[in-house]
């Protein structure tokens, strides 16, 4: 059985592995995984099961899938699935890690697993939706509390703390109004008050920074407890999968999700498995190629006079850049505009309709630029730094200049914008 392998963290000014040793991207695609001997191929093999034959009764009763030491029924790992997690655990510089079939069963399963009636979780305001949605139905219904905090103001979250909350969530950025967390300044302080952190790595996924490593002063190793991650996004890259992983360095803690993990039955197809892998070896060049033009658009955009304002953490001036700029190496190809004001909502409608190349629909990290309007007054408690319509743009491979094109046809069809004198 393979064992998982521990990220390199990589020299904070080159970007190389500090001890000279490969970089992750080729570790992760030359990876440890041995298939049967007399096969060798580029690709682990996909193995689906529900029933595993054990050779006798006393392999039946001894047999433990806890340490991927042997199987014992599909729910709780196949090859195929092993060879995953170790894949996805080394990208986020985990050790271990436990699939789920989506992101927000993946969510899910953080809080069951680490939270009990009379506990309290603290959610930044800015929290995937169905997150809040999970605190306010299920979480409450079990007796479970939850506070929002401000994600732009860790005091705010200090001041929520108390003798019953027991895990922070962290997301940088907001997936939909990309407000960017002082990551570090988060974890310190759930530290010092001895809460854990579950940070929400979709974003991220393991290539804009590295949750289990954050950096910070010398001699202080900033890192996450647990990393949640939709593979869902760029890990499939192909808008066609939906799967979540946990991944955590404590092995007592993943002992604790894994125990949640059997329980609840959360087991992943083999099929869906192998989506993931097939699409992992090209995981950072996809990244890296949205990235570039998403900023390339953002940029455009911000200079459009019907684009109020363009939230994207890497252009400055965007609430939180400062620390994106000092956690992050890179950014996903996501991000949101604010369309003038003084539009009403058919013109943002008739905006997005407009568009032949995004398509409209949810998600991001696939191969095709999605653009969905959304409502900020069900979604922030404060969106004071949020005036005008807002519109998520996920950007995916096609050419830039067509996406352009696109945006340029579609900001036509609405009205001059109305400037109120200052
Ligand atoms: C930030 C974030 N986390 C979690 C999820 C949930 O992922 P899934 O769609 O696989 O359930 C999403 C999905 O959009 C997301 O954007």
């Amino acid at each position: 059985m393979t064992k998982p392998v521990v990220t390199n963290s990589p020299d904070a000014a080159t970007g190389e592995p500090a001890d000279g040793s490969p970089d992750f991207i080729t570790t992760l695609i030359h990876h440890p995984y041995r298939a049967p001997e007399g096969f060798d191929a580029v690709m682990p093999a996909v193995h689906k099961a529900s029933t595993v034959f054990f050779p006798n009764v006393q392999a039946l009763r001894t047999r433990d899938w806890r340490h991927k030491e042997g199987y014992t029924y599909g729910l709780h790992g196949t090859p195929t699935t092993f060879v995953l997690e170790e894949r996805i655990a080394h990208l986020e510089g985990a050790r271990h890690c436990v699939l789920a079939p989506s992101g927000l069963a993946a969510l899910a399963l953080v809080n069951m697993a680490l939270l009990q009636p009379g506990d309290e979780v603290l959610l930044p305001d800015n929290v995937y939706g169905p997150s809040k949605e999970l605190a306010r139905s299920l979480l409450a219904q079990w007796g479970i509390g939850h506070r929002i905090y401000d994600p732009l103001n860790p005091g705010s979250a200090a001041d929520l703390i108390g003798s019953a909350t027991k895990l922070m969530w962290i997301e940088p950025p907001g997936s939909v109004t990309m407000e960017f967390p002082d990551v570090r300044a988060l974890v310190r302080l759930a530290r010092s008050r001895g809460i854990q952190t579950a940070l929400d790595n979709t974003w991220g996924a393991g290539l804009a920074f590295k949750p289990f490593d954050l950096g910070g002063e010398p001699d202080e190793h900033l890192a996450v407890d647990v990393c949640m991650h939709a593979l869902t996004k760029y890990p499939s890259g192909g808008g066609d999968v939906l799967m979540g992983s946990v991944t955590t360095v404590d092995r007592a803690l993943h002992e604790k999700l894994l125990m949640a993990h059997m329980r609840l039955g959360l087991g992943v197809g083999g099929n869906d498995a192998e989506g993931i892998l097939r699409a992992l070896p090209s995981i950072t060049l996809r990244y890296e190629a949205q990235d570039r033009s998403a900023r390339n658009l953002a940029q455009w955009l911000s200079t459009q006079p019907a684009v109020a304002r363009v939230l994207h953490p890497a252009l400055p001036g965007s609430p939180g850049h400062e620390h994106w700029a000092s956690l992050c190496t890179g950014a996903a190809g996501i991000f949101s505009i604010l369309l003038h004001p003084s539009f009403e909502q058919v013109h943002v409608d008739q905006f997005v309709d407009a568009l032949r190349v995004f398509r409209i629909g949810y998600s991001w990290g696939g191969p095709v630029s999605l653009a969905v309007p959304y409502g900020l007054d069900s979604m922030r408690k404060d969106r004071s730094h949020l005036v005008g319509h807002l519109v998520r743009l996920c950007i995916g491979l096609e050419h830039v200049e067509d996406l352009k094109a696109d945006l340029s046809q579609a900001l036509r069809v609405l009205p001059a914008p109305v400037r109120t004198p200052v």
